[in-house]
């Protein structure tokens, strides 16, 4: 077995005194009058570091010890005992301390034990994780995806691994990344794409959903959790060109059984990254945003509000004769852009909301058609500080009104000959919806950027490391 971790030596359910070594990275190290040197090391573990009780009869404290800063890698061994000081439960008497690794000129080394602006951290986003910000947000990342698993195992989802590199555009917007093996560098391509690695034009995957429907033709339950690409030209914080979207699809299930399962499925991973999390959240709660647990807790215990898009429309109308100003003028048919679904969830009904029932124009094809033949059976939940974090539909199952949506989207029926197939062997009702990961995070932590919830996050013209 490895040594323990500082999650496990500073967990109050360990035996103290005992022989312990720690080892990590030094976050700061302040000398006392009396010639101790604490140390505080962190492994990324936990939240905590460990304080190192360092005295000054150690044979290299003089010429290793009192050179030590933040970032060197150190392993020390002593005893786990009580910490009768200020901030810490325990900490370590060292008897012997191994340099692991030094930082190379102190003075260049990016991360000193002081508040680091985000933009900065984002501009080293190899060093991030040592901070206690980042350390926190990759736990909670973790336990959030930890979550999404669980949950759906439980509930009879079966995890299915739809492709990265597809043929086919799901969502209809344009937005894809060609993936070719074409010689596009020396310009000497044709563009002809049966020429291509795959024969014909390819791309990285804007959603699972298309696939994911043929397993669920057939396995009932199942989910695709992976990263999602899109190409769209959006310098917004809350648009990233690579991200990780969850999307469950459930069958014999229309609109109202996907809103119930997305609601009890939210619920079910913000309670479990509470439980998990708590020195995370608080942190957050500390430094970022002051109501992030509050929010969590409201969101697990309180019900959501549900409204039409016609309604949303509505409530909006009166907002902007009340006197509120929107940059994009509100009227039936226009997309809910992230001011329009903030002010609702912030200021109208001060919570989450489930919309539904889109028109139809605003939609994918794939979206089934209401009996109004205006709207689609599509929802939205929107959350106070982030706007949209889950879209769903029910899917039309129906390949006459299938074939005439595709035809009024000018899609051809030829590249999506397998999807009509799914309609027309034994189809049924189904139903699903795609969360993205980090737009959750960015609601869970109340950092207000995508890109800081994102171990190294790619926007229009970034994707350095
Ligand atoms: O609403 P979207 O586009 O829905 C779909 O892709 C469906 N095929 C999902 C399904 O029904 N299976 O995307 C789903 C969610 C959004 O609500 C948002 O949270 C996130 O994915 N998302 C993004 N997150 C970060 N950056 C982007 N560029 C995102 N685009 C969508
Ligand atoms: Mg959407």
């Amino acid at each position: 077995m490895p040594l323990p971790l500082i999650s496990e030596l500073t967990d109050p359910k360990t035996t103290i005194p005992r022989d312990a070594i720690a080892r990590g990275w030094v976050r700061t190290r302040r000398e006392s009058k009396s010639g101790v040197s604490f140390v505080h090391i962190s492994d990324g573990s936990c939240q905590h570091t460990l304080q190192l009780v360092v005295p000054s009869s150690l044979s290299n404290y003089t010429t290793e010890v009192s050179k030590l800063g933040p970032g060197c890698s150190i392993e020390a061994a002593g005893q786990l005992v009580n910490s009768t000081g200020r901030g810490q439960q325990v900490e370590l008497l060292v008897t012997e301390l191994k340099i692991v690794g030094w930082v190379d000129n102190p003075d260049t080394y990016p991360i000193q034990p002081k508040r680091h602006s985000l933009e900065f951290l984002r501009d080293h986003a190899h060093l991030r994780p040592r901070t206690n910000t980042f350390g926190a947000v990759a736990r909670i990342r973790d336990s959030l995806s930890a979550h999404v698993h669980r949950y759906l195992r439980s509930m009879g989802f079966i995890w299915v691994h739809t492709p990265i590199i597809t043929p086919s555009d799901c969502e209809g917007a344009g937005a894809l990344f060609r993936v070719s093996t074409l010689d596009w560098a020396n310009r000497s391509s044709s563009g002809d794409y049966s020429e291509d690695f795959f024969g014909k034009e390819t791309f990285l995957t804007v959603s699972g959903q298309l696939q994911l429907e043929t397993y669920c033709s057939a396995l009932s339950r199942v989910y695709s959790f992976g990263p999602t690409f899109r190409a769209e030209n959006s310098n917004t914080s809350r648009h990233l060109a690579e991200f990780w979207m969850v999307e469950p699809e459930i069958a014999f299930a229309d609109l109202s059984d996907d809103a119930a399962l997305a609601l009890d499925f939210l619920r079910a991973v913000v309670s479990g990254v509470l439980e998990d999390c708590t020195q995370e959240m608080q942190f957050f709660q500390d430094h970022v945003d002051n109501q992030c647990i509050e929010r969590a807790k409201a969101f697990v215990d309180a019900s959501a509000e549900r409204l039409e898009y016609s309604e949303v429309v509505d409530l909006l109308t009166r907002a902007e004769a009340g006197g509120h100003n929107f940059e994009f003028p509100v009227r039936y048919g226009m997309d809910l852009q992230s001011e329009h679904e903030r002010y609702l969830t912030e200021h109208i009904v001060k919570r989450p909301v489930v919309v539904s029932n889109f028109p139809r124009t605003l939609k994918p094809f794939y979206m089934r058609l209401n009996d109004d033949d205006r709207t689609v059976a599509a929802m939205d939940i929107l959350v106070p500080g982030v706007g949209e974090i889950v879209g769903g539909a029910q899917r039309e199952e129906r390949l006459e009104v299938l074939d005439r949506r595709m035809q009024e989207m000018r899609l051809s029926p030829d590249s999506y000959w397998w999807y009509r197939d799914l309609r027309l062997f034994g189809t049924v009702p189904h139903a699903g919806f795609g969360l993205g990961l980090e737009r959750m995070l960015c609601y869970l932590t109340g950092l207000s950027n995508v890109r800081d919830v994102i171990p190294f996050p790619r926007t229009p013209r970034h994707a350095d490391i």
